[in-house]
């Protein structure tokens, strides 16, 4: 296995992330007041809490999408930001060569192929030689099943079908870190699974994954860690089992109880 083989996470061990005290308003509203994450090299951490509750832009900051008002994000072997002191937009942009985004909605090119959106990122901004990004987004394709949609585009794949693209599509970045955004939120009931399955495939084989999802028999599943969020706070963090069977917290078990009882 080559170190940058994109069938396999990178082999590494101990800590990959962290970040402190993490802190970001929009105008006068503040969505996150101060959240501390830590995650280890093949851990798996479901980020759960209402809407509203700021998971998103958790995962926005992580990867630089967006810029927080104050606290730290390290990877281990950089880069290490801290947002409390003067950062560049170089800085901030720093943070997304480690990871990789897997959007609700998928975020395909609708104009370009299949195989067009998976080398987009390696060959216009990682400059990788296009015919190893061609190759490498082929054996992806074969392994989510995908091979022969290779020269299709989005409007002809099914969500399940789009959204096991944009799992290659990250995967394809070679990243260390991989973040998903309720990654089957947008899903007709029956595609759920299709796409729950990669996922988990990708936890056995030991990807580090942040996962904000409301599947919580999947996240007491696949997780490591699950962190409870609400109000732009860490209400409370442990093993699956803890958290979302013997929650601590009233209000995860309010939360937790309203998910498994909707009505
Ligand atoms: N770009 C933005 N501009 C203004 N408000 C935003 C922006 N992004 C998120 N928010 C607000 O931040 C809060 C948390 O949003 P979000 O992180 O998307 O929560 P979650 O993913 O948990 O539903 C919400 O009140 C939302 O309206
Ligand atoms: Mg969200």
């Amino acid at each position: 296995m080559s170190p940058t083989d994109p069938l396999h996470p990178p082999a590494t061990s101990g800590p990959l992330l962290t970040a402190t005290a993490l802190q970001k308003s929009f105008g006068d509203n503040q969505v996150l007041k101060s959240i501390d994450l830590h995650i280890d090299s093949g851990q798996v951490v479901a980020l759960v809490g209402p809407s509203g509750s700021g998971k998103t832009t958790v995962l926005r900051c992580l990867n630089g999408l967006e810029t927080p008002d104050g606290g730290t994000v390290a990877f281990r072997g950089g880069p290490s930001v801290d947002f409390g002191a003067k950062v560049t937009k170089k800085e901030a942009l720093s943070l997304r060569d480690r990871s990789a985004m897997v959007f609700q909605n998928y975020n395909l090119f609708p104009h370009r192929t299949v195989l067009e959106n998976i080398i987009e990122g390696p060959v216009q901004v990682q400059k990788r030689p296009r015919k190893e990004a061609v190759a490498d987004a082929e054996r992806l394709l074969a392994r989510v099943g995908l091979a022969e949609k290779r020269d299709d585009y989005p409007f002809n794949l099914s969500g399940g079908q789009q959204q096991r693209v944009g799992i290659v599509r990250a995967l394809a970045l070679q990243p260390d870190l991989l973040l998903f955004d309720e990654p089957t939120s947008a899903l007709d009931p029956e595609l759920v699974g299709e796409v729950l399955t990669v996922i988990k495939e990708l936890a056995e084989e030991k990807w580090t994954m942040v996962i904000v999802t409301h599947e919580l028999a999947f996240a007491r599943e696949v997780a490591d860690q699950v962190v409870f969020m609400d109000g732009g706070v860490v209400v409370e963090r442990g093993h699956p089992d803890q958290v979302l069977r013997n929650p601590r917290e009233e209000r995860t078990r309010r939360f937790v109880q309203r998910l498994l009882n909707p009505f």
